[in-house]
């Protein structure tokens, strides 16, 4: 078998260049790609993206927005609690800029701190979400903690650093070292992966189902208020409360309705 192109040259062959949030090293759009992409699948958020991002271009005007619009404008991406994370992000933005920390801001975690630095600024910091551990875990042969993770990329990813470094690992987990069936003859890393498959104890993260779940029931109510005003006598108690505790709906005068 031929000797596998590096890393480097295997990206610019076969990296997603194109897909729209990567045009950009604006830390506000990279923030909001990388909460759509969270928990939905890149033709989704593609679907969406041209529309979201103009209509909320900075952090300033999606605070001016309000929660709900916000809220409605995330139609249907699913898990809405993002929406209202990132509209409360925005406010706090708006008002004091960017914090040191950006895992001070809302629904913001360690990946996510780490894949704003690394795409918008170049930080040569590790980002790992469950894909780039996946590759990692394979390469090295066995399954790591989360810091353990965060070494190995920088190894396995060298000489790449910073966002190269995060978008390439990431490409090659979404399109060859795929959770099932990796394609391993095509794998850029496959001359230094000890595991050439599936790693054994490896786990998968898989959505729970949606169809009869609570996340279901939540869905319904939310697609009602997103067309108005609601009597809460029409609308799933539960769900109900559950929204309103996430801050995705407001009870007042026997009405439910969008925050
Ligand atoms: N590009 C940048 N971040 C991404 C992500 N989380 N998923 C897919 N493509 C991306």
């Amino acid at each position: 078998m031929p000797r596998p192109p590096s890393l480097r040259t295997w990206y610019a062959r076969h990296g997603r260049h194109d897909l729209a949030w990567r045009a950009t090293r604006d830390r506000w759009f990279v923030l909001m790609s990388e909460v759509m992409l969270h928990q939905t699948q890149v033709p989704r958020v593609a679907a969406v993206w041209p529309e979201f991002s103009a209509r909320f271009p900075a952090p300033a005007a999606m605070a001016a927005a309000g929660p709900a619009e916000v809220i409605r404008a995330w139609g249907r991406l699913g898990y809405p609690r993002r929406a209202r994370h990132l509209h409360d992000t925005a406010v706090i933005l708006a008002r004091d800029g960017w914090p040191d920390d950006l895992r001070t801001l809302p629904g913001v975690g360690r990946y996510t701190a780490a894949a704003v630095l690394a795409q918008a600024d170049d930080v040569d910091v590790p980002a790992v979400d469950v894909n780039i551990r996946r590759v990692a875990q394979r390469v090295s042969g066995r399954l790591l903690t989360d810091t353990e993770a965060e070494a190995a990329t920088v190894t396995i990813g060298a000489p790449l650093r910073g966002r190269d470094r995060l978008l390439a690992l990431m490409d090659v987990g979404a399109m060859v070292c795929r959770p099932r069936e990796p394609d391993c003859p095509q794998c850029p890393l496959r001359q230094r992966c000890a595991t050439t498959g599936v790693l054994a104890g490896e786990v998968r993260v898989r959505q729970a189902r949606f169809e009869g779940s609570f996340r279901q029931r939540r869905g319904q109510v939310m697609a009602r208020l997103r067309e108005g005003p609601v009597p809460v006598g029409e609308l799933d108690a539960e769900a109900l409360a559950a929204l309103e505790a996430d801050g995705l709906a407001r009870v007042s005068r026997g009405r439910a309705r969008l925050p």
